[in-house]
């Protein structure tokens, strides 16, 4: 070895943490992150990042000079981790929470840990063995065949995305995709817009279809649409059905979709990113009845299967379907292509380089069992069940959409307020909730109208934690309503 060579390995070492500094503070870290989680109930939901915190981050430098580890992770842990939104909280009910299992947790962290690079079979059989056998499991849960299979993605924006990019494939021809028309409805989750605009349809090809009554896809108007654009020249090519929507969980029709599609050569992709988890459930599963017939289906692990963030999966009834679109092994990853039919994610995604997002899925399945996370789903529905019937007992709460899957959405709406009143009123209902930080409840708007909205998945959502939210947050409007001196009547 060279002087040269010496100094160089001598300065490598000096900037790795020794053993016992990553031993110190993963021990440190480890009994801090359990001791918020047992105390997590008695903690706030969100901690806003305030001036003070904002500018101690701003003045923050990027050093020339390494630090001690153990120095920078404290300081992470105090003034980056420590702000912003709980979404483990029992009490978080905003936007899809993400109630992760301590075991999920634990996957992520071996699977980062072990820095897997889970793109093709040759490099990562096992990693990718098991990531095949989870996407089966999870196709036989959709009712699918021998030839369905699909890839873990880092979220249904991008499960979606994936499965999309295979539908144009199929239907369309570069030659008339400026023709290609594609139908949501008007409940469908923000990022398939942008998932269709990423696929080169204009907003011009995107047709919004109504909802019925109970926020579930007007068949009769996406008939009626479809054979509108057909004759004015278009080619209607897919259909995003929605099993479970962001704003009331509603499902939409399933089965007409699907006939549908099936009248008009058309794809039909199903957006189970919240909802089709519902299928471990024995008791519930049925609601879904029907999904077996679409194309393909995203589905969430970092929602209602209790998974770290990025942690989704596509899922196709054909595999042929991904591979026509995605595979494209160039010269130099040709010593990975396999003489066997080996299951390769990079053949059926967009991404090359991936982590192995499907072993903390496994974990968590091989420790807490499939009937547990059946039940916990269980638990979710029955929790939103019980909320509706206590909000049903608060005179001036107007139920706007009943529990659907694990969400529920009202309004308090006193008489004598006007709509804009009472849209204002809900607003700030949810604005003060947050502010004391017990409960996370935010707004959405249905019919032109503000209304609170809860989802509930969490398994540590007791009664008791609902009947609170709903107590305060009837204390709030009545607070609210008297300071604005507007009489109501008695809650
Ligand atoms: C129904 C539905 N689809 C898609 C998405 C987007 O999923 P992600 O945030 O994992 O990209 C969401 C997110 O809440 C959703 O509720």
């Amino acid at each position: 070895m060279t002087v040269k060579d010496k100094n160089i390995t001598e300065v490598i070492k000096l900037a790795t943490p020794t053993r016992e500094e990553i031993k110190q503070v993963l021990n440190q870290f480890v009994d801090e992150m359990l001791t918020q989680d047992e105390q997590l109930k008695a903690a706030p939901v969100r901690k806003p990042a305030d001036a003070s915190i904002r500018q101690k981050i701003a003045a923050k430098p990027i050093p020339r000079e390494g630090r001690p580890l153990t120095t920078a992770v404290s300081e992470m842990l105090t003034d980056i981790y420590a702000y912003g939104d709980n979404m483990r909280h029992p009490r978080h009910f905003g936007f899809v929470p993400g109630p992760s299992s301590l075991v999920s947790w634990l996957g992520d962290v071996l699977s980062s840990a072990y820095n897997v690079h889970a793109a093709e079979w040759t490099v990562s059989p096992t990693a990718v063995e098991i990531e095949q056998k989870l996407v089966r499991w999870f196709c036989d849960k959709v009712g699918y065949g021998p030839k369905a299979s699909g890839v873990f993605v880092s979220g249904g924006s991008m499960a979606t995305l994936t499965a999309l990019v295979a539908a144009r494939h199929k239907i369309l021809t570069p030659e008339n995709q400026h023709l290609g028309t594609a139908y949501i409805s008007n409940q469908t989750h923000s990022s398939v817009i942008k998932d269709l605009h990423v696929i080169g349809l204009s907003d011009r090809q995107i047709r919004k279809i109504p909802v019925d009554a109970d926020f579930r896809l007007d068949v009769n108007a996406l008939k009626k649409t479809i054979m509108q654009d057909k004759a004015n020249g278009a080619i209607p090519f897919l259909v995003i059905a929605t099993a479970g929507t962001t704003n009331t969980g509603s499902i939409d029709p399933l089965k007409d979709i699907t006939a549908i599609c099936r009248n008009f050569n058309m794809w039909l992709h199903v957006d189970g990113a919240f909802g089709a988890s519902i299928l471990l459930s024995q008791r519930y599963r049925h609601v879904l009845d029907g999904i077996a017939a679409a194309d393909s289906v995203s589905w969430d692990g970092h929602k209602w299967l209790f998974q770290t963030y990025s942690s989704s999966m596509v899922l196709v009834k054909d595999k042929a379907d991904l591979l026509n679109s995605y595979y494209a092994h160039p010269e130099y990853l040709k010593d990975l292509e396999s003489k066997h039919a080996h299951f390769n994610p990079a053949d059926m995604s967009i991404e090359l380089t991936r982590p192995a997002r499907a072993l903390k899925l496994w974990l968590t399945l091989q420790v807490l069992g499939s009937d547990k996370i059946g039940a916990t789903i269980d638990h979710g529905v029955e929790m939103t069940q019980y909320a509706e019937k206590v909000l049903r007992n608060v005179p001036q709460v107007e139920i706007t959409s009943p529990a659907q899957l694990a969400m529920i959405t009202f309004r308090y709406a006193p008489q004598n307020l006007s709509e804009a009143q009472q849209d204002e009123l809900n607003q700030q209902i949810s604005q003060k909730m947050l502010a004391t930080g017990f409960a996370g409840v935010y707004t959405t708007e249905l019919n032109g109208h503000k209304v609170l909205r809860l989802c509930i998945i969490n398994p540590n959502t007791a009664e008791t934690d609902i009947k609170a939210t709903i107590q305060k947050l009837t204390q709030i409007c009545q607070n609210l309503v008297q300071q604005h001196r507007i009489a109501v009547g008695q809650n």
